[in-house]
């Protein structure tokens, strides 16, 4: 089925969220069929430049005609590749394809790469972009939710490595991100839901408002109009402050990473199969970073936490250890994950822990026998 894309007028009024970066300052559009205004947004920023659009498969099937046909009016040369759909594709032979054909496309400083599709399109193309010619500018056209809500904002650009996800990258700021919240119209539910996940992320960690209107909205979110457009641009707002403050991650950015140390455990020991997708992880992660405050740190109180882990459960995501489906690692096995993504120091560990719904922190000392125990209860549980 083909995306109902408008390539005319946008439907409403766009949302504008602006990350302040100073001279990498960029806006955020967001809104049902502004991907119809690219064009012409371009054409405003780097009049005369050309576009080179990076996709997926599956992305290009819905949107790549309709992105194409906005180029053109706006009257912008443009050429694309498209790549395999998946995680897989973030790795060096992709990259070296995607860059092949930047330069083959005769792109010269000052033209852009256009990333049109999920994180993984994105971290992709705009670790291209940030290679190519020593860098070329790059504008983020986000597909998914996640991608919407967390992977296109902050600049952070990857492919994998053998030893890890993201190992090869750059920090590497798009000029213009364009978040057209109709085409998550032909997302798959799974997907869809995935991405929830990171966005209730930003009212678990800092925004308890935000959480509880979540609570009573989710439905509205997830069928789609100004719901979702208010719950994508509060998100994309969390994400830009917390940018704005720590472009590097140097200190507060680490916030985002609530979740995302079970969560990143987990995926590599599912082997970043569709068994777990990143979002479910991380709602699993999220789960066990309020369980594990309130059952062994004595941080929030059971009935809190039980509030943050019935919201991810009653939206449909995982959020236990038995709600991965097939076999998981020996608890040794999970450690050795866990310290792969998080390097323990003298017997103790970083964790994003919760004070309460809304209010997450930083904390480096967390014993690892502590973590032990901890999972050690919860596999005998599976
Ligand atoms: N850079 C960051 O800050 C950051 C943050 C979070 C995640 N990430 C990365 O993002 C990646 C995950 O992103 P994702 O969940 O968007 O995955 P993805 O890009 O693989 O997209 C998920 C699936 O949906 C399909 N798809 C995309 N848009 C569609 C649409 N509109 N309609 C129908 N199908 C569509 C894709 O082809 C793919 O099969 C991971 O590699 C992760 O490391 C990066
Ligand atoms: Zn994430």
């Amino acid at each position: 089925m083909s995306a109902p894309v408008r390539t005319s007028i946008a439907d409403t009024e766009p949302t504008i969220v602006d990350v302040k970066l100073g001279s990498r300052s960029y806006g955020i559009v967001i809104g049902r069929g502004v991907v119809a205004t690219l064009g012409a947004r371009i054409a405003a920023l780097r009049p005369g430049a050309k576009a080179f659009v990076v996709t997926d498969e599956n992305v290009a099937g819905h949107v790549l005609p309709a992105v194409e046909t906005v180029l053109d009016r706006a009257g912008i040369k443009n050429e694309s590749v498209v790549v395999p759909p998946g995680e897989s594709s973030k790795s060096f032979a992709v990259l070296e394809r995607v860059c092949e054909a930047i330069i083959a496309s005769r792109m010269e400083r000052g033209d852009l790469v256009v990333a049109l599709g999920g994180g993984v399109i994105g971290d992709l193309a705009g670790f291209a972009a940030a290679v190519v010619r020593r860098g070329l500018d790059y504008v983020q056209v986000p597909t998914t939710l996640l991608a919407q809500v967390d992977s296109s904002v902050g600049g952070k650009t990857a492919i994998d490595s053998s030893h890890g996800k993201n190992l090869i990258g750059a920090f590497h700021q798009p000029i213009l991100v364009v978040a057209d919240t109709a085409l998550l119209d032909t997302l798959p539910a799974r997907e869809f839901r995935a991405g929830y996940a990171e966005l209730v992320k930003y009212g678990l960690l800092g925004d308890a408002a935000f959480f509880a209107w979540l609570e009573a909205n989710w439905k509205d979110v997830f069928a789609g109009g100004e719901a979702r457009d208010h719950a994508i641009a509060e998100s994309c707002r969390a994400k830009a402050a917390i940018v704005a403050r720590d472009e590097r991650e140097t200190g507060d950015r680490a916030l985002l990473n609530l979740g995302h140390t079970f969560g990143h455990a987990l995926e590599a020991a599912c082997g970043y199969s569709d068994r777990l997708l990143h979002g479910e992880g991380v709602a699993v992660g999220m789960a066990l970073a309020f369980d594990f405050s309130a059952t062994r740190q004595g941080l929030v109180s059971k009935a809190e936490a039980a509030r943050a882990i019935r919201h991810l459960a009653a939206v449909g995501l995982p959020t236990r250890l038995r709600d991965i489906p097939g076999t998981l690692p020996s608890l040794s096995q999970l450690m050795e994950l866990i310290a792969q993504d998080k390097k323990i120091k003298r017997g103790m560990l970083t964790f994003i822990l919760v004070r309460g719904i809304g209010a997450a922190f930083i904390e480096t000392g967390v014993d690892e026998a502590e973590v032990r125990a901890f999972l050690s209860e919860k596999l005998a549980e599976r």
